[in-house]
């Protein structure tokens, strides 16, 4: 990751500063949530895609910061809105925000950082552009809502995991990599990365699902089982519920049907012993490939690498 980073040094560190300067409001209660969810941390991996994306196509301006910033920006809304709807507590290693200061001021402050994002796409004043993003934000929405109406569900079968995740998370990723190449100006590349994105997005997802049972809480900054308490019907138990013992299908459905974690020690068990988390990383690594291959067909420089190197790496991460 730190390689990887160095390869958009500069632009990377005025995107954090157009971050904390586009942070700014009236009023106090805005400034001190942004700034701690923001201040956090978080890898910052959007808006790294949206500068390699750029650098890879030879299409680097101001623009680029700007959209990479926005695209943060979104991602980061979109986190204060999902750990209260997940009712989570953990991320980026500190309580989350609704732990912290209540759900109303979370939601609310999604709201202001979504609002944020669409008055500098106003100001980068690229039509195109906006219209990515207001149907990539719908998108998410709709994911979110999609898998809020599959939680307890135990019979949700494959094709609407992918939909869900493809909808809360890919897409967001491929609109941080195409939208470089819309304010670029370099349509043509605009497909390849859209298709890097996606596939890179779903990777991605399929390995946060798999951190939510075998992470480490000091690593990635989230604590474990969220998923199991919420419900959610992510594809380590869909394949237990194909694949696992009679009696594994029987504590999984509960679990899924009563939003419940008090087994987790047993599902955990099963989850591993299973090859439930075998099969979910043989996924991720196909849409890894996917993601490679896309890139591959760009032209060759160290910003290409870079893109390759964090599809690889985005299998094995821990955080
Ligand atoms: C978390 O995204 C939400 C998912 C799509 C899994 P990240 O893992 O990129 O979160 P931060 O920004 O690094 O905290
Ligand atoms: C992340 O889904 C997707 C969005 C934030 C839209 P998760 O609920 O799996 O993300 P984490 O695990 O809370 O980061
Ligand atoms: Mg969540
Ligand atoms: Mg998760």
């Amino acid at each position: 990751m730190h390689h990887i980073r160095q390869v958009v040094d500069q632009d990377f560190t005025a995107v954090n500063d157009f971050i904390i300067e586009q942070l700014q409001s009236r009023v106090e209660m805005v400034e001190n949530i942004g700034h701690y969810i923001i201040d956090a941390g978080g890898k910052r991996l959007r808006p790294m895609l949206t500068l390699l994306s750029a650098g890879a196509i030879g299409a680097q301006q101001r623009d680029q910061v700007r959209l990479a910033a926005v695209i943060e920006f979104i991602h980061t809304a979109t986190l204060l809105h999902d750990d209260v709807v997940d009712l989570s507590e953990l991320r980026r290693g500190r309580p989350t925000a609704n732990a912290e200061f209540g759900n109303a001021p979370s939601v609310l402050v999604g709201d202001f950082l979504y609002s944020r994002a669409f008055q500098v796409l106003v100001d980068i004043g690229s039509l195109p552009l906006m219209g990515l993003l207001a149907g990539t934000t719908n998108t998410v929405a709709e994911g979110e809502v999609l898998q809020l109406a599959r939680a307890g569900n135990a019979d949700t079968d494959e094709a609407t995991y992918y939909d869900v995740i493809r909808s809360k998370t890919a897409v967001l990723f491929a609109a941080a990599c195409s939208g470089a190449a819309i304010v670029g100006e370099a349509s043509t590349y605009r497909d390849t990365l859209y298709d890097y994105g996606m596939n890179l997005g779903i990777a991605f997802q399929l390995v946060d699902d798999i951190l939510d049972y075998e992470g480490d809480p000091k690593e990635t900054g989230k604590n474990i089982g969220d998923d199991l308490a919420e419900g959610k019907p992510t594809l380590p138990l869909i394949y237990l519920l194909r694949e696992g013992s009679d009696a594994e299908k029987v504590m999984v459905r509960h679990a899924i049907e009563h939003k419940s974690a008090d087994n987790l020690e047993q599902i955990l068990a099963a989850v591993q012993s299973s090859g439930a988390l075998q099969y979910c990383r043989d996924a991720a690594a196909r849409y890894s490939e996917n993601a490679i291959a896309a890139a591959r067909t760009l032209p060759e420089s160290s910003y290409r690498n870079a893109m390759i190197t964090l599809s690889q790496d985005a299998l094995g991460r821990r955080s």
